[in-house]
């Protein structure tokens, strides 16, 4: 969506995948310090946003939302107030029809969606110092043409604010599958892929719930072809950070996200966070690579069982290359700089995990461990004709 913001992937932390409903207004600035002194803000990550249940469950007498008077005591615009002065940026969660999923799925009380209020409830948001709208689908019915028509409505409210908000949707809350989706890229600047992510590494589903981070891979890698400045493939907020899933599967799962030119979205309780963690958050290199202003996605190289390859080619024509080891023992995995569209006789890789040097007269190689991934810059040489990201089939709609 040309509308000058997200021309790289969104960075940020979300409320939902740690928080769930429990969210306060000091919750929500604790974090927003943390985001701080941990030097996340400063690695990137700008935006905080507040996912569902953050409303009061009836408008106001006029008909505008309210932020929920117990939780947000000082209200919604005090709190982007609060962000802004910390240097960061205000994100909020809604629906489009009448329930968020909160109140869809667990008899949260109301229905404050926004279909109906669009200008009024998109000039609210501005009003509050809203800087980036999670728009999410909550509701068994509708078909893809009417998600295009709901969607577009929130969008062209938002543009007629005047204030830059990342529009941010979700057309799969409640499809139970996920499936080919429709190019976004007319409609919104992020847009989910896949079902929610859970803390889980593997959990054989690849078109339903409950997906994990391999499954989502899986899914959102084929959709390269529609991510481009302006628009990226959303394939969920990060489960990092919040345990259970391996070193290697953590460190894969943010390198993965990285090449895939995701946003980058932290769930995890950013005020305890271990230097593990931090290590793996804060990683330049693959911020550089992810945030980079070419904004593609990597192409699939190799894909099988056991490996996948994955190369994105970066704006200064070097070439960043992800070596995954899906399989289940320490493995190596290879390819060619003329695989990833190098052309020359000596090529430089850096080691985006550790930093580490070395030259080349062609193979990329790496004995990469049981569900790690290494991702190596490779610059030198030409770069020709790196191979086109795929576009798989998606279904068709509307335009928006
Ligand atoms: C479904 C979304 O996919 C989640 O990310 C989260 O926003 C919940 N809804 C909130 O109810």
């Amino acid at each position: 969506l040309d509308n000058g913001v997200g021309r790289t992937p969104p960075m940020g932390w979300n409320s939902w995948n740690t928080f769930g409903c429990n969210i306060s207004e000091s919750l929500i600035r604790q974090m927003a310090d943390s985001m701080v002194s941990t030097g996340m803000r400063d690695a990137g990550y700008q935006y905080v946003v507040v996912d569902d249940c953050w409303f009061n469950p009836n408008r106001d007498s006029a008909g505008n939302l309210q932020g929920d008077p117990t939780r947000f005591p000082s209200g919604m615009k005090a709190l982007g107030d609060y962000l802004h002065g910390k240097g960061l940026k205000f994100g909020l969660y809604e629906a489009p029809l009448d329930k968020t999923c909160a109140q869809y799925f667990n008899s949260y009380p109301g229905a404050t969606g926004s279909q109906g209020h669009e200008a009024q409830d998109a000039r609210q948001f501005a009003a509050w110092g809203v800087d980036y709208l999670k728009y999410d689908w909550c509701s068994p019915t509708g078909t893809i043409n009417d998600q295009v028509s709901t969607f577009a409505k929130m969008r062209d409210a938002l543009a007629a604010t005047g204030r830059p908000i990342l529009y941010s949707i979700n057309s799969n809350s409640v499809h139970a599958k996920t499936g080919p989706q429709r190019n976004w890229g007319d409609v919104a600047n992020i847009w989910r892929t896949t079902e929610d992510i859970q803390l889980s590494w593997d959990t054989g589903q690849t078109n339903g719930y409950p997906m994990g981070v391999k499954n989502i891979v899986d899914v959102n890698v084929p959709l390269a072809g529609y991510a481009r400045p302006g628009g990226f493939n959303d394939p969920d907020m990060m489960e990092v950070g919040r345990g259970t899933l391996s070193d290697a599967e953590q460190r894969s799962h943010f390198a993965l996200w990285a090449v895939m030119a995701s946003p980058l979205i932290a769930g995890n309780d950013i005020r305890s966070m271990s230097s593990a963690t931090q290590t793996i958050l804060k990683n330049t290199r693959l911020i550089a690579i992810n945030q980079d202003t070419l904004g593609l996605q990597a192409s699939s190289i190799v894909a099988d069982g056991n490996q996948r390859v994955l190369a994105k080619r970066l704006a200064n024509d070097d070439v960043a290359v992800a070596l995954f080891n899906q399989s289940g023992s320490t493995r190596t995995i290879s390819t060619t700089a003329a695989a990833i569209g190098k052309s020359g006789s000596s090529f430089t890789l850096v080691d985006a995990w550790t930093g580490a040097t070395t030259t080349t007269s062609g193979t990329i190689s790496a004995s990469v461990p049981s569900h790690a991934t290494v991702v190596y810059r490779v610059s030198g040489g030409s770069t020709g004709n790196p191979p086109t990201p795929s576009t798989t089939t998606l279904v068709s709609a509307s335009s928006g």
